[in-house]
Order: C-alpha cells, then sequence, then structure tokens
C-alpha cells in the first residue's frame, strides 16, 4: 500500500530532485506538494515547484501549495548553490502560475481527509507546518509523521558555523515545530552529509531521452560547478534526497530518541539545533533523530528509485 505523501520544499535543486522520485515511485502516493519560501523567495519557490511537476508531467499532479513571504524570516537564501532561479538557471518555464490556495492551507484540508495516515516529508524551512499548527490545532495529532530534512546534532552548521539552513531560515517556526506534539523524524547534516555523490552519479541517472533523465541532467551540472567553484569540492550533496530515501527504505538508517529544540535568539547561534545529551537528559524525548546511514546503500536506493521514474517517463 503506497503511503499518502505531502512534500513541503523550496525547490531548490536537492528538492527537485526528490520530488522528481517521489512522483514516480509505487512507494509513494505523492498527495500534493507544497511550496515554501528558503532556497529562493516564496514566489520563486511556487513557481519551481509546478516547473518540476509540469515539465515531468506524472500520471498524477499532487495538488500544489503556494509559498507566501516569510515575516522575520533570516532574509538570506541559498542561491549561490542552486542558481538565481533556484534550479540551475536552465530558463524552466510554466505555462502560467496557476491559482493555488496557501500551503499551508492544503496542508490542514489533505491531513483533514486522511487524518493518521498522511507523511509530511519538510525539506525546506518550517514555516508552513508551523502555520498549519496554528491554523488548526488539533492538526499535530492528525499528521502520521513528520520527516525533517535539517539540523544538526553535531553543531557543525552549513549556513552559519552552528547552523543548518532549513532551522536558520525560520528559526522560530522550527521551534515551534519542534515543541509540537507530531510524531517526528529528523535527518540532520551529520547524515545526509555522508551521502556523498561524485560526477559518477550522472551516469547512473536515467536515459536523457526520458523526461526525468532529461531534466536532471539540466539542473545537477549547476551543483557540480557550485560545489567545485564555492567549496572546492569535486562531490555534491543532495540533503533532501537522503531524507526522502529515509522514507522510502528506513532500515538503511539507524536512529536515537532524543530531546531537541531550536535557538531562536543567539546573535552566533540563530538556528542552532539543541540536544539534551546529558548523561540524565532532563528534557522530554521529542523526535526520532537518524544518526547513522549506509551511504553507497542510500545512493543505490535513489538510483534504482530514478530508475523507476525513468521507465515512467520514457518517450513523448
Ligand atoms: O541545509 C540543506 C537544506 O537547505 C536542503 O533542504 C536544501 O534544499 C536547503 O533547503
Ligand atoms: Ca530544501
Amino acid at each position: 500500500m503506497a503511503r499518502k505523501v505531502i512534500i513541503d520544499c523550496d525547490p531548490g535543486i536537492d528538492d527537485a530532485v526528490a520530488i522528481s522520485m517521489a512522483l514516480f515511485d509505487p512507494r509513494i502516493e505523492l498527495v500534493a506538494v507544497t511550496a515554501t519560501a528558503g532556497n529562493v523567495p516564496a514566489e520563486q519557490a511556487s513557481r519551481n515547484v509546478q516547473a518540476v511537476i509540469e515539465r515531468l508531467d506524472p500520471p498524477r499532479f499532487p495538488r500544489l501549495g503556494a509559498a507566501t513571504f516569510v515575516e522575520g524570516c533570516a532574509g538570506t537564501d541559498n542561491r549561490l548553490m542552486h542558481g538565481d532561479d533556484g534550479l540551475g538557471n536552465q530558463g524552466h518555464v510554466i505555462s502560467r502560475l496557476h491559482h493555488q490556495h496557501p500551503s499551508e492551507k492544503v496542508i490542514c484540508d489533505v491531513v483533514r481527509a486522511d487524518p493518521h495516515r498522511v507523511t509530511l516529508i519538510c525539506l525546506g524551512p518550517l514555516t508552513n507546518i508551523a502555520r498549519a499548527f496554528q491554523r488548526d490545532p488539533e492538526l499535530p495529532v492528525l499528521v502520521d509523521r513528520l520527516v525533517i530534512s535539517g539540523g544538526c546534532v553535531d553543531g557543525v552548521g552549513n549556513v552559519t558555523a552552528v547552523a543548518e539552513f532549513n532551522m536558520f531560515f525560520d528559526a522560530s517556526s522550527a521551534r515551534t515545530v519542534f515543541r509540537s506534539p507530531v510524531t517526528k523524524t529528523l535527518v540532520p547534516l551529520d547524515v545526509t552529509r555522508t551521502v556523498r555523490l561524485t560526477l559518477d552519479f550522472l551516469d547512473r541517472l536515467p536515459p536523457e531521452t526520458t523526461r526525468v533523465g532529461g531534466f536532471l541532467r539540466s539542473i545537477l551540472p549547476f551543483t557540480y560547478r557550485a560545489y567545485r567553484q564555492r567549496l572546492g569540492q569535486e562531490s555534491i550533496l543532495l540533503h533532501d534526497v537522503v531524507t526522502l530515501v529515509s522514507v522510502l527504505e528506513p532500515a538503511l538508517f539507524e536512529y536515537t530518541e532524543m530531546s531537541g529544540d531550536v535557538e531562536t535568539r543567539g546573535e552566533l547561534t540563530l538556528g542552532l539545533t539543541v540536544f539534551d545529551r546529558r548523561h540524565s537528559p532532563q528534557w522530554r524525548a521529542n523526535m526520532d533523530v537518524a544518526r547513522w546511514a549506509d551511504p553507497e546503500k542510500v545512493i543505490d536506493c535513489m538510483v534504482n528509485s530514478l530508475s523507476l521514474a525513468g521507465s515512467a517517463t520514457a518517450g513523448e
């Protein structure tokens, strides 16, 4: 039985790869894709979600949610690593921005329609999730599980010395979500940064002649260039894709129950995810945290899932 899923995301190239897998993997029924500001501003994120789905043209179109401006966010973005348009500057066009309900409304409607049956995979800042919980206070206990891409346990950040981007961008919403009663899993940088993709990953993608293969070959070269030019690295990280793999094949990961919170005020520590790892923790455990994954098997899962997407998008 396919798992009902909402993906909330800020495409973003790694988000787009995750969407490409989820649209066609038989283990997932992608009911909705909701956009949030993060890697790119809200309007661009909404356009990118629609552009990816129009380009891949899946048999079942998911419901789309529109991102809206985030008050008080960190006022940053990730366009250096994802392109000015967030998808590698390939001029992805959309027919026209469909009238879309706000992402938080779509999340509430979809979860309410299937209580206790929807997994919410969060691949961007947690703005929409916090808004949905504020809009419908019962929602946290109606979501089957929240799976969050982001944070870090070891305190080694990627947007600041200590903070991961999704938590940093909207730390207040991240704290709201961490403190909510929803069942949650966190897939932090500690794990996603162990899954490094060298150039040979491009050779393992579906053929160029498939819609998925052509699309991924249009956006991924930007990521390889950005990692080489800005970070001096010959391999790349696709954090959100690793998080999706944790939903497709959870057995490839090891988890620890932990108690986590998010710093919302620190001059140097804004967005830091803090965990009570004292010998006798005083904080109540509130999430399962992925602490290890088998990198090669995670990559194999990516390749196998994308191969299914390639078969589903072969020819015209
Ligand atoms: O820190 C990595 C996360 O921030 C990923 O979700 C990436 O897409 C950006 O949103
Ligand atoms: Ca993302």
